[in-house]
Formats: C-alpha cells, structure tokens, sequence
C-alpha cells in the first residue's frame, strides 16, 4: 500500500497524505452453490448457463485481494437452493456494532434475511429485526456521517426512516429509476467514507442518470467533487466497488472509471467477475462491510 516513488516528490508527497488507505472487515460468502434459476433483475437469464467453479474462482481471487491489502474477511456458509446469497452486502447494514437485518423485496430471497441475522446474532452483533422491506447494503451506504439510502426497485422508503431512527443519523433518501441499476450499490461507488477533513473524505462516484432529477440536484449539492461514472463502466457494474480511501476495487472491465480513479491519486485494481455478473452483482454486492 506504499505511494510509488516519484521524481516529483512534492506531488507525491501530497498524494500519499491525501489518501489514506484504512483496514476494513468484511463478510464474504463463498458462490458453492451459485447458479441462476430465476430473474428478479434485467441481468439474470435462467437459459444462459453458469459456471459454479469458475465463479469460485473469481470470487476467491477478490477474496485474496482483500486479504493482500490488509483487510479482514469474515465468511457466511452459503445454503444450497439461495443462489444469490453470494451477495452478502444485500445480507444487512452494519454500522456501530449494530446489525439491521435485511427483509428481501423477492420471494426467492426471502429465507437469505434470517440466514444473515443468524450469523450477526453468532457473532456477537446486536441484531435488529426489520420492520421493512430492505436489502441491506445494497441501498444503504456510510458516506462521512451521513447514510446515502436508495429506493425505487428494492428497498422501501419506509426503511429509510427505521434505519435513520436506529443509527441516529442523517438519511438521504435517493430514487433509483433504470431498473438496470436497481440497488444504489450499482450507482454509487463510496470512494472515502470517513468524515475527516482530508482532501477527498466523504467522496463519491455516480452514475448520474441512474436517479430522477430531484436525487441528481441533491447528490450535486452534497458532492461537487464526485466523479461522474460514464454509462459503459457503469453498464459492467464499474461502480460496483470497494473503496478503502487508497485502494479501490473495481471491475476489470470498467476501464475508464479506472482511468478517473488514477487521476484523483486512488489506486484502483481490477478484479473479473463475470460469473457473478450473470446474477447482476459484481465486487461491492460480494462485500459486506462490518462496522464494530
Ligand atoms: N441477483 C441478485 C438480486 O437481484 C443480485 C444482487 C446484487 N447485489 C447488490 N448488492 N447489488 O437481488
């Protein structure tokens, strides 16, 4: 995680105080039973056929890559017959020690919230059962001390409000409208999450026509720093990342999200997740941040 030495030190020497990478831990659940057998996104096709060891094996090489930038990776059995359960972060949203739990929009999820909030329990979380309709990570983010919270295909407003009354923080509501990009967590990418006052803490990505033009003005407002997400990077769920304040994880494919990362003094490093993009998830849906 070293800044690369440079013949210009003063440039480098800024960009190494202004950012910062930071340990996380996350929950991974391992694809041993990843198949597509129904469609609940415009991703999904039950007639294209999947590849189970090879989506292993692009999961396990994110899974090294965390584990090789210091991070922490707690695991969660995947249960044969909830193929999607691969996408921890729809599995709940933790922040404080505290773990709302997730209450899935589709039917065929609908047993992945139990599964998760048992695991929260097992480990020592306190576990708060959900009043609504959520996915977890997938609509909620941290960004500073702020919660970015989307809805529109998944998670109702409702929530919103529950989330905003258990963690005691503001909520910003978002309206998602392209049902390709149906979790916020595909239109979003949270770059710094800490509220720090360095160059660039609490900054975003976006993919600006993802959501209506009242969410557009106040995403402006709030981040007139962010850097605007071109349709192509997010149409490979580009800003489907994981950001530690240096390093950013993102698909291979989004080349010129990666371009826009480099520039701003990240270093982002590409990951290939095909297999699991056939399910309409990529490298932030395999990822659930736990906030002790
Ligand atoms: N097939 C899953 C669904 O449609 C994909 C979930 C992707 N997860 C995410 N955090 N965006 O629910």
């Amino acid at each position: 995680m070293s800044t690369p030495v440079s013949s210009f030190p003063e440039v480098e020497d800024r960009r190494a105080s202004d950012r910062q990478a930071a340990a996380h831990t996350y929950l991974m659940c391992r694809p041993d039973f990843f198949t597509v057998t129904y469609k609940i996104n415009p991703w999904m096709d039950p007639a294209i056929p999947t590849d189970t060891s090879l989506a292993v094996r692009q999961w396990q090489t994110l899974y090294d890559t965390y584990i090789a930038l210091g991070h922490t990776v707690e695991l969660i059995d995947q249960i044969d017959g909830l193929p999607d359960m691969v996408y921890s972060a729809n599995g709940g949203f933790v922040i404080d020690n505290i773990a709302y739990g997730a209450r899935f929009t589709h039917p065929e999820r609908q047993a992945e919230g139990p599964a998760y909030m048992r695991w929260f329990e097992d480990h020592g979380y306190d576990v708060r059962v959900p009043a609504n309709v959520n996915e977890g990570e997938g609509d909620f983010m941290l960004v500073g001390d702020t919660i970015l919270a989307g809805t529109g295909f998944r998670s109702a407003s409702d929530s919103h409000a529950e989330v905003a009354r258990i963690y005691g923080r503001e909520v910003v509501t978002l309206n998602l409208v392209n049902p390709a990009f149906y979790h916020l967590d595909t239109a979003i990418a949270v770059l710094n999450e800490s509220a720090s006052q360095a160059p660039d803490a609490g900054n975003i990505a976006y993919l600006p026509s993802a959501f209506d033009a009242p969410s557009r003005a106040e995403l402006e407002r709030r981040y007139p720093d962010a850097i605007l997400v071109s349709e192509t990077d997010a149409g490979v769920l580009g800003l489907n990342s994981i950001s530690d304040g240096y390093n950013v994880v993102i698909a291979s494919r989004a080349t010129g999200f990666e371009a826009q990362l480099r520039e701003r003094g990240y270093n982002p490093i590409g990951v290939d997740l095909s297999e699991l993009l056939l399910g309409g998830g990529g490298v932030k849906c395999c990822t659930l941040e736990l906030r002790r």
